[in-house]
C-alpha cells in the first residue's frame, strides 16, 4: 500500500512549485498525497520565513500536529522551506515532535532523508549544494492539476533589501537554463496546461544558459519569446519582479509577444526616496514612476500591482504621504501591503522602530486607497469583453470560474466542457472581489 503524504504550504508562489515538487519526488519513495493530515504518514510544512507572524504559525502548527503524532506514533513530521534554512536544528529543539528539516535548495534529496527516518534517524538537511536541484528531480512528473501552473525558472536573491531574509533563506541568485524550462514548460503544455507563470524572487533578473542567444545567455525577455512557440501555451505571466531589472527588452515584450498577459507585479515598497534608500533598494520613487510610464507606452491597457511596507524604521507622516502621494500617482488594480516586520539578522532589526499602532493605523490607511484603486480597476471592465481561462467549478449550479488576462477571478455560467480552455466573456457585474460575466456565443 502506498504510503500517505499531507504537504501543508504557507508563503509564496514559489512555495507552492516547491510543495508540488517535493510531492513528486517522494512519489519515487511510494508516497501519494493526501488532503487531510489525519490521513498521513507523513506530514511536510513548506514553511515561509518573510514575516514574524508568518514564521510564528509553523510553531503554532507543530503545536498541533504533535497531539496527532502522540496518537499515532509512525507520523513523521517534516518542515521544509524558509524556516527549516533559516533556523535549521533549531526547529528540532524547539518541537522535538519534528523529524526532518529540508531547506530550499536540498529537497531533491529528500528520498535519500526519508529513508533515514525509516531507519529511526532524524534527518536535517539545509545545504546549498553545488549540484544543481532541478536536474536532480528530473522530469516534472503528473502530480499537477489544472490548467494553470507554477514554473520556477529562478531562485535566490543578490538584492538584500535591508528588511528581507530572502538572500538568507533562498541564497544568491541562479538562473535554470532555458532547455531545463522549455522542456518542462513543453511537458505541462502537453498536459492541458494553457498558462505558465514564471517565478523566481527577482525573476526578471533572470539569465540562463542559452546555446542560441548571443553571448550564450537568455534575458526573461528572451525566455519569454522561446516559451511563446510552444503549442497549446496560450499566456505566459512572471513574478516578483524588481523595478532594477525591468530591462528594455522586457518592457518591449509586453507590446510585441501577445501570449505575455497585460499584468506586472513590480513591488516599490515605498513611495519616500529617503525610506527606499534606508530599505537599500537602490531606485527612486521619481525613477519607478518613470518606469511604469515607459511600461504603459508599450502596453497601454496592463495592470499594475505592488507590495508597500508601512512603518519601516525612522519612517515619518511626511514619508507615509510620500507613499500615498505614490500610490496615487501609479494607480494600482491590485496590492499587498504589510506593516514592517522585525527580521533577526537583517541590517533594519537594528535600528529604532516605529510603533505598532503608528504602523496599524498607516496600514489602514493605504490598504483604503489600494483598495479603492482596485475596485476602480475592476469596475472599469464592466461592459467589456474579455478572454477567461476557466480553472475550477464555481459556487452555483452551472457555473465556472477562471481568470481574465488582467488577472481578475470572473465567473460564468458555461459547460463543464469550457473548463481548461479560454472563452471569451461580456462582463456584466463587479463584486468586492470578482466579476460576473455571459459567456459570448
Ligand atoms: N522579491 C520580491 C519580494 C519578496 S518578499 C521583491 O523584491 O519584490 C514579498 C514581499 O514581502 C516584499 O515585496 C515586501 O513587501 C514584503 N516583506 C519582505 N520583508 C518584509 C518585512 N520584514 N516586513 C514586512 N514585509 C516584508
Ligand atoms: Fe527581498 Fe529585496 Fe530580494 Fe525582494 S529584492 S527578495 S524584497 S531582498
Ligand atoms: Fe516566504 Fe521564503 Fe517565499 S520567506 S515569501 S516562502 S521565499
Amino acid at each position: 500500500m502506498p504510503r500517505k503524504l499531507y504537504v501543508k504550504t504557507y508563503g509564496c508562489q514559489m512555495n507552492v512549485y516547491d510543495s508540488e515538487r517535493m510531492a513528486e519526488v517522494l512519489a519515487t519513495s511510494g508516497y501519494e498525497t493526501v488532503d487531510t493530515p489525519e490521513a498521513a504518514d507523513m506530514i511536510l510544512l513548506n514553511t515561509c520565513h518573510i514575516r514574524e507572524k508568518a514564521a510564528e504559525k509553523v510553531y503554532s502548527e507543530l503545536g498541533r500536529l504533535k497531539g496527532l503524532k502522540a496518537a499515532k506514533p509512525d507520523l513523521k513530521i517534516g518542515v521544509a522551506g524558509c524556516v527549516a534554512q533559516a533556523e535549521g536544528e533549531e526547529i528540532m529543539r524547539r518541537q522535538p515532535a519534528v523529524d526532518l528539516v529540508v531547506g530550499p535548495q536540498s529537497y531533491h534529496r529528500l528520498p535519500a532523508m526519508e529513508a533515514r527516518l525509516r531507519a529511526g534517524e532524524a534527518a536535517l538537511d539545509t545545504d546549498f549544494p553545488e549540484e544543481d536541484k532541478f536536474s536532480r528531480l528530473g522530469a516534472r512528473a503528473a502530480a499537477h492539476r489544472g490548467p494553470a501552473a507554477f514554473l520556477t525558472v529562478q531562485e535566490g536573491c543578490d538584492k538584500f533589501c535591508s528588511f528581507c531574509v530572502v538572500p538568507y533563506t533562498r541564497g544568491a541568485e541562479t538562473s535554470r537554463p532555458v532547455t531545463q524550462v522549455i522542456a518542462e514548460a513543453s511537458a505541462l503544455a502537453a498536459r492541458g496546461v494553457r498558462e505558465i507563470t514564471l517565478l523566481g524572487q527577482n525573476v526578471n533578473a533572470y539569465h540562463g544558459a542559452d546555446a542560441d542567444a548571443d553571448g550564450g545567455e537568455a534575458s526573461l525577455a528572451g525566455l519569454v519569446h522561446r516559451l511563446a512557440g510552444i503549442a497549446g501555451l496560450e499566456r505566459i505571466r512572471y513574478t516578483t519582479s524588481h523595478p532594477n531589472d525591468m530591462t528594455d527588452d522586457l518592457i518591449e515584450a509586453h507590446g510585441s509577444c501577445a501570449k505575455l498577459m497585460p499584468y506586472l507585479h513590480l513591488p516599490v515598497q515605498s513611495g519616500s526616496n529617503s525610506i527606499l534608500k534606508a530599505m537599500n533598494r537602490r531606485h527612486t520613487a521619481e525613477s519607478y514612476l518613470r518606469l511604469i510610464e515607459r511600461i504603459r507606452a508599450a502596453r497601454p491597457d496592463i495592470l499594475l500591482s505592488g507590495d508597500f511596507i508601512v512603518g519601516f524604521p525612522g519612517e515619518t507622516e511626511a514619508d507615509f504621504a510620500d507613499t500615498l502621494a505614490l500610490v496615487e500617482a501609479v494607480g494600482y488594480g491590485q496590492a499587498y501591503s504589510f506593516k514592517y516586520s522585525t527580521r533577526p539578522g537583517t541590517p533594519a532589526a537594528e535600528r529604532a522602530q516605529v510603533d505598532e499602532d503608528v504602523k496599524a493605523e498607516r496600514l489602514a490607511r493605504l490598504q483604503a486607497l489600494l483598495s479603492r484603486q482596485q475596485r476602480q480597476a475592476q469596475d472599469a471592465m464592466v461592459g467589456k469583453e474579455v478572454s477567461v481561462l476557466f480553472e475550477r467549478a464555481g459556487r452555483l449550479p452551472g457555473q465556472l470560474v477562471g481568470k481574465s488576462e488582467h488577472l481578475h477571478a470572473v465567473h460564468a455560467q458555461a459547460p463543464a466542457a469550457l473548463l481548461g480552455e479560454i472563452a471569451r466573456v461580456r462582463i456584466g457585474e463587479s463584486a468586492p472581489n470578482s466579476l460576473g460575466g455571459v459567456l459570448e456565443g
